[in-house]
């Protein structure tokens, strides 16, 4: 029996219907651009008051720590807010983006969701070259799923357009020949 997925789809990542939506976000949860400010145009009041929320209470967001807060009008009932790194020579961002991922996904197993919807973190603003990112991200989900088998039932791994999307099937695929995950696909 299959009891655990990572899929590819396209979508507008804040319509997903899940336990929680991962967001690409900065260390003050200020969702002004990008994926954030979409989450926070939709999530609507009681998502950005509970970023805030958490932001005083906690202090900013650490690299490779995450925030959790709830989805207000989303479809979902929780974000999970990681930072991702800004793109840089000199720094290993490999490094960095895998610990944003793991941060995500325990934080998710965490509040006991079984399904997740992460995006491209790190390759908008912060800059992060597709085809590299989007293998990072498929690679660190393939190998949390083996460390941590039954926890979460499905990862969506969501391209906002058909470029992201295909990056990130081109990442899962070759993620997947390295190390064959239990069950996995994409649509
Ligand atoms: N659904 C799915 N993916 C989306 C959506 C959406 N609705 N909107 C944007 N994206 C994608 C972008 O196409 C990109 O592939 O999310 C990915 C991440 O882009 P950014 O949101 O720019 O995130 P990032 O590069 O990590 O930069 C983070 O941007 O908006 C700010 O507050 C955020 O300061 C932080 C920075």
């Amino acid at each position: 029996m299959e009891d655990q997925t990572v899929k590819v789809l396209q979508a507008d990542i804040t319509s997903e219907r899940v336990d929680v939506i991962v967001n690409a976000a900065n260390e003050y949860l200020r969702h002004g651009g990008g994926l954030a400010a979409a989450l926070a145009s939709v999530g609507g009041e009681e998502f950005v008051a509970d970023s805030d929320r958490w932001v005083s209470e906690h202090g900013p967001i650490r690299s490779g720590d995450a925030a959790v807060t709830v989805g207000g009008r989303l479809q979902a009932t929780w974000v999970v807010h990681v930072v991702g790194p800004r793109y840089r020579e000199g720094q290993d961002n490999p490094a960095l983006l895998r610990d944003a991922i793991r941060a995500a996904l325990d934080a998710s197993a965490r509040v006991g969701a079984e399904t997740v919807a992460m995006p491209a973190i790190s390759t908008g603003v912060f800059g992060y070259p597709l085809d590299a990112a989007t293998e990072v991200i498929a690679s660190q989900c393939i190998r949390w799923v083996q460390q941590h088998r039954g926890v979460l039932r499905e990862i969506r791994l969501v391209g906002y357009d058909g470029r992201t999307a295909a990056a990130f099937r081109r990442g899962l695929e070759r993620a997947i020949a390295a190390a064959p995950p239990t069950g996995s696909g994409s649509r």
